[in-house]
């Protein structure tokens, strides 16, 4: 049997009704999500899943409103009935952006934000039943998990998990008896011959080291031992989103059983992605492949424009640091540091900016240079590039997977050897990286930055067997 689907996640939906200004000129509201144009990402990529004669079925694990607004849901669903009643085979669900927990906000006629109004956690799960839960055959607990048959012979469980912390909704995990009632479905498929892909909505396995430590508690801390337990039941395929973050990963139980998480990122963020996958039974595969959300009238590709929105405030960070202290204090360095305290440290700031601006590729590689088997004729032609530039485009290849600077670049070896010397320096001063970055090395932890030395981000034929 060959069964295709989509899988598209965090659509962080947006209705324009939340505009009483006209949105047409304003600034992305939101630094990460391209919240204006999240009705045209939606729309373009049902439009893309409409227009193929393989299959009419997608996947949507969560988000799918940016935080909850009663607007944005009542126009998401109103999509999806249309979308079903043009022949769509939609199986979605919620998750934490569609309740409110997030302050809730629309905008006055100047363009201020202002609160708006948000639905109960309860309607909005019954508002999309329709378009999952109902075609469910059997579900577990109060419904959040469910199992449907979303092609003939092919399952999808959508799996609900609980929250260590209940107050924060961090340190996600599947319980004994969820996984002990997967287990049956999984042996009662295999029976049937049948297939079984599973989803939840936050990465069951984090994408990369910086995110296991930046976004703490926002994947599973025992997750690598829940995906060998459905590798083992027989499961391969697992979708996720949540992180905005492009990645694949694959997991092998003691068993020597494979499972593959895929995690795809947000349809109206950096970068824009939706993925179309083929299972192949009888060859034993899928074909997993990435499509790019594009959007007309940017004057650039979405993945530039959603780039741009995303990253711009970050990039003006190192000149504001050397020329515009009050900038970079307003905001608060990029990584929250405190207003006060920048604007009390004025020249050390610029001292730091100016120290910065000025690393080229050639003194970092000086600095560096027993770390890497370099001579100065190795990166003569790319002595005089920026290394600031190289580190914020280290922050993007978090999001967009796939870095691209295997480890006979120029770029690789100034870094990693760099971070060796770094680290011979701290355990002269008794400082221990793994304490500070979650049981990774300094190496560990930036080397996926600069180079997916795993299975493809985007694109992947992966057996099943
Ligand atoms: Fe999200
Ligand atoms: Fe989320």
């Amino acid at each position: 049997m060959v069964y295709s689907f989509y899988h598209i996640t965090d659509v962080h939906y947006y209705s324009k009704r939340n505009f009483l200004c006209d949105w047409r000129n304003m600034p992305q509201p939101d630094t990460q999500v391209c919240i204006i144009k999240s009705e045209e990402a939606f729309k373009k990529a049902l439009e893309i899943i409409e227009a193929d004669q393989d299959t009419k079925t997608v996947i949507i694990t969560g988000d799918l409103t940016n935080h909850g607004e009663s607007y944005s849901h009542e126009e998401v669903r109103d999509i999806l009935k249309a979308f079903t009643e043009r022949g769509g085979n939609p199986f979605v669900y919620t998750d934490n952006h569609d309740y409110p927990y997030f302050s809730i906000y629309s905008f006055d006629e100047n363009g201020e934000k202002i609160p708006a109004e948000h639905l109960p956690e309860d309607e909005v799960r019954q508002m999309y039943a329709p378009f999952g839960r109902d075609k469910a055959f059997d579900t577990f607990d109060d419904g959040t998990t469910y199992i449907a048959e979303i092609l003939p012979g092919l399952y999808h469980i959508a799996m609900g998990y609980d929250t260590e912390d209940k107050d924060s909704l961090r340190s996600p995990y599947f319980s004994d008896e969820l996984m002990a009632w997967v287990k049956e479905h999984t042996d009662r498929a295999r029976e049937k011959g049948a297939t079984v892909i599973c989803s939840t909505h936050r990465p069951v396995v984090a994408p990369s080291p910086a995110y296991a430590v930046v976004g703490k508690g926002h994947s599973f801390p025992n997750g690598e031992t829940s995906m060998k337990q459905l590798a083992d039941m027989g499961v391969r395929l697992f979708f996720s989103g949540h992180s905005h973050i492009q990645c694949m990963k694959v997991i092998e139980s003691e068993n020597g059983n494979r499972i593959y998480s895929v995690q795809t990122s947000c349809l109206a963020a950096f970068p824009p992605k939706m993925r179309k996958i083929t299972v192949d039974t009888d060859a034993g595969t899928a074909d997993i492949r990435t499509i790019d959300i594009e959007l007309p009238d940017l004057g650039m590709s979405f993945t530039e424009y959603s780039k741009k929105g995303f990253l711009g405030i970050i990039e003006e960070i190192p000149y504001n640091m050397e020329h515009d202290v009050e900038a970079f204090a307003n905001t608060q360095g990029g990584v929250s540091l405190p207003k006060e305290f920048i604007l009390k440290h004025p020249k050390t700031v610029m001292f730091l900016g100016k120290k910065l601006n000025g690393l080229t590729y050639a003194k970092v590689a000086k600095f560096s240079k027993k770390y890497h088997n370099m001579k100065k004729k190795d990166y003569e032609a790319v002595k005089d590039k920026k290394f600031v530039n190289l580190l914020l485009e280290m922050i993007s290849n978090l999001y967009r997977g796939n870095a691209p600077y295997s480890p006979d670049t120029v770029e690789y070896k100034i870094t990693m050897g760099s971070l060796e010397k770094i680290e011979k320096i701290m355990k002269c001063f008794r400082v221990d990286s793994k304490k500070l970055l979650g049981g990774y090395t300094l190496a560990e932890f930036i080397e996926p930055l600069l180079y997916n030395s795993g299975i493809d981000d985007d694109n992947a034929v992966v057996s099943l067997d």
